[in-house]
């Protein structure tokens, strides 16, 4: 499958539509910040010109379902699944969506690593905090009633992937979701991919620097059952690397 990967403050439906027209079976809004510590964050965000959604968690259920209908109503006939990126302190915070019915996959952000988030308790702090991200899990696991990814990324300092892969494949999720950054290189680490590929059955989606129809092959030889892309879509055309 081909996934469009999170950008907050830039992945609404006005935004994401377009891409249902260009080979892309999962679009991924946000990411959103579920509860009052993740929203303060993303106002630190926004103070250091990072782009975030100025929702406040009272409002986000409605803004999403909104999000979703701008990108039905401009294409009824696509058949894609809709994922939110999330950014929560707490695992009760994931409930605000539970009501959401036209969300099909809860993402769990263990990902984003600006300090105020950090800070927060969430995205990258919560592969070194493994305990709150088990009971994240277990929450979502239990009661979304969603499918459920997990988007990580690889190659942290003082983390063991393959452990959190590991931990993470103990629970009913359905997407691991890897950004195979490579410190310092403007190329995807698809060494990891193949790695983490042999740990676990979970699907995987291969994420970072694709940005060619030869990187997205090569993601899928190294192991990923699917792709995802980020920055490249931010021209409107990722038309060559989806579609053969
Ligand atoms: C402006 C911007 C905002 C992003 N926001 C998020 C986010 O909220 N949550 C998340 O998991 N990843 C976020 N990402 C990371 C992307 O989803 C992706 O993992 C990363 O950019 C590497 O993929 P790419 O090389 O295709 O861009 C963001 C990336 C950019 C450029």
């Amino acid at each position: 499958m081909n996934f469009l990967s999170a950008m907050a403050g830039i992945n609404d439906g006005e935004f994401c539509k377009k891409f249902t027209k260009q080979g892309v079976d999962v679009i991924t809004l946000g990411g959103f910040n579920l509860d009052l510590d993740t929203f303060k964050a993303g106002l630190e965000n926004m103070g250091q010109d990072r782009k975030e959604f100025f929702t406040c968690p009272h409002h986000i259920s409605e803004d999403i379902d909104e999000f979703i209908d701008t990108i039905t109503d401009y294409n009824p006939s696509w058949k894609g699944k809709i994922s939110v990126n999330l950014r929560a302190s707490e695992a009760a915070s994931y409930g605000v969506l539970y009501k959401n019915k036209q969300i099909d996959i809860f993402e769990i952000n263990a990902h984003c690593r600006q300090k105020p988030m950090l800070e927060a308790g969430t995205g990258q702090a919560l592969l070194t905090n493994t305990t709150l991200l088990e009971e994240m899990l277990e929450e979502v696991t239990t009661n979304s009633r969603k499918e459920v990814s997990v988007k990580i990324r690889a190659n942290v300092e003082n983390v063991d992937t393959l452990k959190i892969v590991e931990l993470i494949n103990s629970y009913n999720v359905d997407y691991l979701h890897v950004d195979a950054m490579n410190p310092g290189i403007d190329e995807a680490d698809y060494d990891i991919i193949n790695r983490i590929s042999s740990n676990t059955d979970i699907h995987i989606i291969g994420n970072n620097s694709v940005t060619t129809r030869e990187d997205y092959l090569k993601m899928i030889e190294s192991g990923a059952d699917s792709v995802s892309v980020a920055r490249v879509a931010l021209n409107g055309d990722i038309n060559h690397i989806f579609q053969d």
